[in-house]
């Protein structure tokens, strides 16, 4: 009786959901931010917002050219292209990216060129889940989301880009549950 009375609650649920989806895929995508691009001689930055977990290693590492101080907050003339490309290496999220000589580079690349062999999943404290070594996201319809070997996935629940965090962990003061 329960096992029927939760089978109907089900459907009844699904076909709400349903109904609801194309709305909230509408809102979501009006939420997005827009990909911002800077350039210079040699090198090609963008940095997607709606990926950025607020982990300000490119604040740290490189505070010459990514500073959010001030506007723009990222100054590609600021340093040389090497020094630009080590740090974008670094972001945990891939908010980062470059353009080399038109190849695009990003911590996606096996570091030095060395293929990781083990995928790795790191837990941020009090935020996302860090994913390093080659993985592919894939929906709730079995269609391949993306194939990447650096992510950040959103545990908190309150991402505005599931399954990714966009550092809305901060926002919401998302505090993991300290070990017993
Ligand atoms: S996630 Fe990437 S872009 Fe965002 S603050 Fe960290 S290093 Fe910078
Ligand atoms: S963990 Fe960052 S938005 Fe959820």
């Amino acid at each position: 009786m329960v096992t029927e009375e939760l089978s109907y609650h089900d459907q009844v649920l699904s076909y709400v959901l349903a109904l609801f989806d194309p709305y909230v895929t509408r809102m979501r995508e009006k939420s997005m931010k827009p990909v911002q691009t800077y350039q210079a001689t040699g090198i090609t930055v963008t940095f997607d917002p709606n990926l950025c977990i607020h982990s300000a290693v490119c604040l740290k590492s490189l505070p010459a050219v990514f500073d959010t101080r001030r506007k723009p907050w990222i100054q590609v003339a600021a340093a040389t292209v090497s020094q630009i490309a080590s740090t974008i290496d670094k972001c945990p999220s891939r908010a980062l990216k470059y353009v080399l000589e038109g190849r695009e580079m990003s911590a996606d690349e096996a570091k030095n060129g060395q293929a990781q062999t083990v995928t790795t999943i790191q837990l941020a404290r009090d935020g996302p889940l860090l994913v390093s070594g080659a993985f592919v996201v894939i929906d709730e319809n079995g269609v391949e989301m993306e194939t990447t070997e650096t992510a950040a996935l959103c545990r908190c629940g309150a991402t505005g880009n599931s399954p990714f965090c966009d550092g809305s962990h901060l926002t919401i003061r998302f505090v993991t549950k300290p070990k017993r």
